[in-house]
Formats: structure tokens, sequence, C-alpha cells
């Protein structure tokens, strides 16, 4: 039995929801093509330029295959090929698209045997390879689609939220940020004030992604936490924001750990604006950038 996915590209923390909330996306995404093996092996080749490890143990999506493999005790295997597009270190769930894909890919060629909440359980092991963190929020909207809230992943406790009508662009500057690099960075502790301040943006954007709110959302869409601190490893941050936001974005942020930037908008003609504008902001900069126009998935 084999089976061909498309996996979709996802924003994480959707700026003040770090580690809890994140969207899939339609551009880009990811084609998996996986296959049960009568011997129990696992085998991974990649169709991309990324150089990614093939080494099942050390791969993404090899990881979370030798797990369920161990898990549920099988005698049989399985074969990967993995059509990468989503790039690696772009902070577009790149990692949570192969551990996902994987899970989902196994999930189908073994005929349901897991849940939703197990396939994160189980993709949860590719993306603590790939930044040393169990963190979901790429992998949830991976797995259930749309938008979730990651209540917890210990116990895993995912909540599909509303899917809003709003369109996304997204730019990637070809500029490095590791996600280990920029957690590192962040501070360990906060003041209750700025506690207090983010709690209200979480559920203002909760209560407004719920209520198709999109005032609600823009002005939630603020993050007085992570952003102040990782945007300086992001160079035109500001730029990219401030001009987005005079051109009628609802708002944005850093996706995932950057050093891609999101912006959302309620209207097509908006979010192609907003795409060439972040495009020539890098261009004038000698950034090398790819945009892309989407909406939630
Ligand atoms: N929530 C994670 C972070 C996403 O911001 O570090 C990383 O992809």
């Amino acid at each position: 039995k084999k089976v061909k996915l498309k996996i979709p590209a996802t924003v994480a923390n959707l700026v003040c929801g770090f580690d809890i909330l994140g969207m899939a996306i339609h551009e880009p995404y990811d084609e998996m093509e996986i296959g049960l093996l009568e011997t129990p092996e696992v085998i991974i080749k990649h169709k991309d330029q990324f150089g990614l490890p093939e080494e099942p143990s050390k791969n993404v999506a090899g990881i979370v295959l030798l797990k369920i493999q161990e898990h549920f005790n099988l005698q049989t295997g399985f074969e990967v090929i993995i059509h990468k597009h989503i790039k690696p270190g772009s902070g577009l769930g790149s990692s949570a698209a192969s551990a996902a894909g994987a899970a989902l890919g196994a999930n189908i060629v073994l005929e349901n045997i897991m849940s939703k909440d197990e396939m994160v359980h189980f993709a949860m092991f590719g993306e603590e390879l790939a930044s040393g963190v169990r963190h979901a929020d790429n992998i949830a909207p991976c797995i259930y689609g749309g938008i979730t809230l990651v209540k917890s992943t210990s116990p895993i406790d995912i909540i599909p939220l509303n899917s809003p009508d709003l369109f996304v662009t997204a730019v990637h500057p070809q500029v490095e940020v590791k996600t280990s690099d920029s957690r590192q960075i962040l501070k360990k502790n906060i003041t209750l004030k700025s506690a207090v301040e983010q709690w209200g943006n979480i559920a203002g954007l909760v209560a407004g992604i719920q209520k198709n709110d999109f005032a609600l959302i823009g002005r939630s869409l603020n993050d007085v936490i992570i952003e102040p601190v990782r945007s300086i490893l992001i160079p035109g941050f500001d730029d990219v924001k401030r001009k987005s936001l005079e051109m009628g974005a609802l708002g944005g942020g850093i996706s995932g750990s950057g050093p891609s930037i999101f912006m959302l908008a309620e209207q097509k003609e908006t979010a192609e604006k907003i795409a060439a504008l972040m495009k020539s902001i890098y261009d004038e900069m000698k950034i090398e950038s790819f945009v892309y126009v989407s909406k939630i998935n």
C-alpha cells in the first residue's frame, strides 16, 4: 500500500500565542509518498536540494516512523519519498511538515490505527529532533488543518479553531535564523504586567478567530514578549510590518521562530500588494526573498 500526500506549511505562534497557536496555509507545501514495506526497515529518500539527512534516526520523518514502528511493534516497514518545497529554516514549519506528514502517511497505510492526537504525539519526536523542543504549534495545524490551539502537550490537548476567510502573505528572506538560537535568546522571566498584556492579546485573538471579528483579530496580533527580542534577528522586520499595516494588513509578525514574516489581510488585492512590498524591501536590501500569498488551509 502506498499514499501520496500534500503537507501544508504552517505559521506558528500567530504573534502572541508562543508555542500554542498555529495555522496551516495553502502555499508552500511538501509532497510525500509513503509506502508500506514487508520488512521492518525505514527508508527515507529526498527529492530536493536541501541535503537533509536520510538516515532514519537523524531524519525528522524517519524518527517519527521509527517511534510508530516501535510503539505498535510492527513487523512491517516504511519507504518514504520526500519532495520538500517548504525551505528548512524558513519559520514556515518545514520540519513539522515532514514529521506530521510521516505520521499522517503511516496512519493511512496502517489503516487508521491512530487518532489525530496520537499522530501529534509521534510527530512531536520529529520536532524534538529538529529543534530540541517537543512543541506542537506547527504539527497540530498540519494534522488538524486550519487554526489550532495547543492547550497542552502533556497530556495532548488540541483545540481546533475556526478558519476565518483571510489571506496570508508570507515572506521568507534568505537569512539564517535557527529555531534553537531564536529560542535561546528569549527571556526566561517576564513581568506580571507583560503577562497580563499577552493574555489579553491571546484571548482577544482566539475570540476574534471564533467570532470572525477581523478588527478584533487585528488589534490582538500584538506580542510584547517574544517579538521585541526575536525581531532583532530579522533584517527589515520593522519596515515590513509598519508598511504592511499602512497598506491595510490586519496585523502580523514573525512566522514561527523566523526569519519569515506573515501578514493577514481581508482582500486578495491587499495581500498581493503586501507581497510586492515585502519583495521590494528585501530587493532594496539585496537580500533574496521568497513571497507566498495564500489562504488559511
Ligand atoms: N513556537 C516555536 C517557536 C515555533 O517560536 O520557537 C518554531 O517553529
